[in-house]
């Protein structure tokens, strides 16, 4: 049965997904407005729709008449943000003697054509590297409705792509240039989502370098909350995703959330607006500063996708199936409980001081602790001997590596692990032979200041020959060593950006970037790509599509990062939240316990100076990734649920869980407790009620057995054994299994 409705007698369609719905309508004159969103009625009982007859009068004005325009333009009668602006440089038809000549036209009226329904749409950037998502194969349907202009023959199709068994519909919008000029797009959003009448809370993440994902919670106000990124990467100070709630209302696991998310790497901006009137709607799309775009006769754009939803079981359930959707249709496809490996990464050990021996020494070292992809970070290359040249060289420096890197991957491969490389392959530092060579090659203004970051410009993908380049230098590396590792950097933000592509730069970046991804997985199946951009400036929908993990911070102090992994794990899955085990003394004195614990909540990797610890520390060591590697097909891709956040109460405990309640991995890490105070008890979710689970630690001692009742109604109670007593930092992380 189609989850796609449509009333031809109230022209009302209606998306219907497993807990929710979508409703929209269309007016007598054209005009399609959104009716209704939220959770599905039960049985028979009618939806919860806006009043229709609200909708027939044109002459009320205020608050455009209460009219929710499913895409609010520029012109017709909105007067408030708008999703799309365009500029027609001539009248549709001959003027008249009441037009005055003053052109362009900035007036879009966009009416109802038709609407069809499809299997086989998609948004932008479709991956095309030949490891489809793990369920992008099954059919979705997709609404799209066909508007026109009422004069100029340009038009628009709003998409809606639905997954029913996860509440979420991706938009996306195509504009058809058909008239015979050259027409100018002004702004453009993927999407509009309005939220039923009322007030609400903004819930997101917010830092900067080192400082990534930090969750904030905020009221939405009359006027504007813009979270945006003008630039090529996502970004640090915000991330392209949102949990909107009613004020006050919902709790982690209970209550209602809309929740969105942008699949897009570059200028993004996602733009809440609330009216007087308390309708409040958000804009998801292209940031406007610095966006242009010319459609020539006859040419068309497609926008990537705004996914949302709705969840009605609070911002767990949210978070829950935007990982879900991440894992079934973004990532790249992995098989049944395939993991993400242990790695190792060397930056920490030796920053740029690399040699073959070095390396050898921490490969030996990591294999012997169970290490699986040995990474080897910057300074390998060109003169990169620090950070102020060599970006652009993408050729093994003989001075470091007289043989080439063949005796270090021949080692790396001999101990059994699979050989990974940092690149980062966007940028060029002026002191390179690229740059002396092409020293136009850059993002810039002709006869202006090019102003360095970390010594370092940007390439400039506007031209293909650039693309082309960076894509055969890399293909050359992966030719020439068995490489099955990408650590893919950018580390620097956009100023300048001027290009041969002119304003179409922003998305000429993204899609020459994703272009050489996508080639380089094609081409040499076994890479994998771990998406990276100064820690986590670059995690979104976008870029997850093509990267099978993500370095969410350079900060690798264990305390912090509890900050970093709660934020993180709103939108994003534990899966591909890469974190490292590093150095004892970071910004915190950490032990090795609460190193372990905060970097097994994602995909392990560890970062010391292995090659020193003491014999005692690499058994230690040895046995954290031997539990790790028990429990991370559950920490993977199990179902996270947050039992306390550490902002919240001073612990952050979370727990994951198959997803038939059989087994479940308990973590939790206390950053704050005062003497004296006692943690709360957390009761467990989605274990079986009636079945018996054992806990072990990572020795495999088992502590205690209670039926799942006991720990859904009771809850893990906070003594020492459960990481719950005393006032120091401290962390567990159990195992639980069912057994009878
Ligand atoms: C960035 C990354 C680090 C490291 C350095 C290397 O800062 O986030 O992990 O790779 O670059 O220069």
């Amino acid at each position: 049965m189609s989850a796609v409705s449509f009333d031809p007698t109230q022209k009302l369609i209606v998306l219907r997904l497993r807990t929710s719905f979508y409703a929209l309508r269309i007016l007598p004159d054209g005009q399609v407005v959104h009716v209704g969103s939220g959770p599905a009625p039960e049985g028979n009982a009618p939806m919860v729709l806006g009043n229709l007859d609200a909708y027939e009068d044109p002459n009320y004005v205020w608050d455009e008449g209460g009219r929710r325009y499913e895409l609010p333009t520029y012109g017709d009668i909105a007067y408030h943000h708008v999703g799309l602006k365009v500029s027609f440089p001539e009248a549709a038809a001959p003027l008249g003697k009441q037009d005055a000549n003053h052109l362009p036209v900035r007036d879009l009226r966009l009416r109802y054509l038709k609407h069809e329904i499809r299997t086989d749409a998609a948004p932008a950037y479709p991956p095309a590297h030949g490891k489809p998502a793990r369920k992008s194969g099954v059919p979705r349907e997709t609404l799209i409705l066909h508007l026109r202009d009422i004069a100029y023959n340009f038009e628009v199709r709003l998409c809606y792509r639905i997954t029913p068994e996860l509440d979420v519909i991706e938009r996306w919008i195509e504009l058809h240039n058909l008239t015979k000029m050259h027409v100018t797009i002004e702004s453009l959003a993927f999407g509009t989502v309005h939220f039923p009448q009322g007030t609400y809370e903004l819930t997101r993440t917010a830092g900067s370098w080192s400082r990534e994902f930090i969750p904030v919670r905020q009221n939405i106000e009359q006027g504007e909350t813009v979270l945006s990124q003008f630039g090529i990467n996502t970004g640090h100070a915000f991330n392209p995703f949102y949990l909107v709630s009613p004020r006050g209302k919902t709790t982690e696991h209970a209550g209602e959330v809309y929740f969105g998310a942008l699949a897009f790497s570059g200028n993004w901006a996602l733009r809440f607006e609330a009216l007087p009137t308390d309708a409040v709607r958000v804009y998801g799309g292209y940031e406007p500063t610095g966006f242009g775009m010319v459609l020539a006769p006859g040419e068309s754009h497609t926008t990537p996708a705004f996914v949302h939803g709705y969840a009605g079981d609070g911002f767990g359930g949210a978070s829950r199936r935007l990982h879900a959707f991440t894992r079934d249709y973004i990532l790249p496809g992995f098989d049944d409980g395939q993991c993400r490996p242990v790695l190792y990464n060397s930056w920490e050990a030796t920053f740029f001081k690399l040699s073959v021996d070095g390396q050898i020494q921490l490969a030996r070292s990591a294999a012997e602790m169970g290490v699986e992809l040995f990474c080897m970070d910057d300074g390998w290359f060109g003169d990169r001997r620090n950070d102020h040249a060599g970006l652009g060289d993408w050729i093994v420096s003989k001075a470091v590596f007289p043989d080439g890197l063949q005796p270090l991957v021949d080692e790396v491969k001999r101990l059994g692990m699979r050989f990974g490389l940092w690149v980062e392959p966007e940028m060029v530092n002026p002191d390179s032979d690229l740059y002396r060579k092409h020293p136009d090659w850059v993002l810039h203004y002709p006869g202006r200041p090019r102003t360095e970051m970390r010594f370092q410009l940007i390439l400039d993908f506007g031209r293909p020959e650039v693309v082309e380049y960076i894509y055969n230098a890399l293909a050359a590396l992966l030719q020439t060593y068995d490489i099955s590792f990408f650590k893919w950097d950018m580390n620097r933000y956009a100023t300048e950006p001027g290009s041969v592509a002119g304003s179409a730069i922003w998305q000429k970046h993204v899609e020459g970037l994703y272009g050489i991804m996508d080639r380089l997985r094609k081409n040499f199946p076994k890479l994998d790509i771990q998406s990276c951009s100064g820690g986590g400036g670059r995690v979104d929908l976008g870029i997850l599509a093509r990267c099978d993990q993500a370095w969410t911070s350079d900060n690798t102090d264990a305390q912090d990062r509890t900050y970093i992994e709660d934020g993180f794990s709103l939108a994003y899955p534990p899966r591909v939240m890469e974190s490292w085990v590093t150095h004892e003394h970071n910004l915190h004195h950490a032990s090795l316990d609460l190193r372990f614990d905060v970097a097994m909540r994602g995909a392990l990797g560890i970062g010391t100076k292995i090659d020193q610890l003491s014999a005692e520390e690499r058994v230690h060591y040895k046995r954290k990734i031997t539990f790790y590697k028990k429990i991370r097909p559950v920490v993977q891709n199990g179902n996270l649920y947050r039992l306390a956040m550490v902002q919240d109460g001073g612990a952050s405990v979370w727990q994951s869980v198959t997803p038939d309640g059989s087994q479940c991995v308990y973590s939790v890490v206390v950053i704050h407790q005062l003497q004296g105070h006692h943690l709360p008890t957390y009761r467990l979710k989605a274990l079986q009620p009636g079945a018996i689970y054992r806990i072990t630690d990572e020795t495999g001692a088992e502590l205690a057995r209670y039926s799942g009742s006991q720990l859904m109604g009771l809850g893990i109670h906070g003594d020492s054994r459960f990481g719950g007593a005393g006032c120091a930092v401290r962390s567990r992380t159990l195992l639980l299994e069912r057994v009878s």
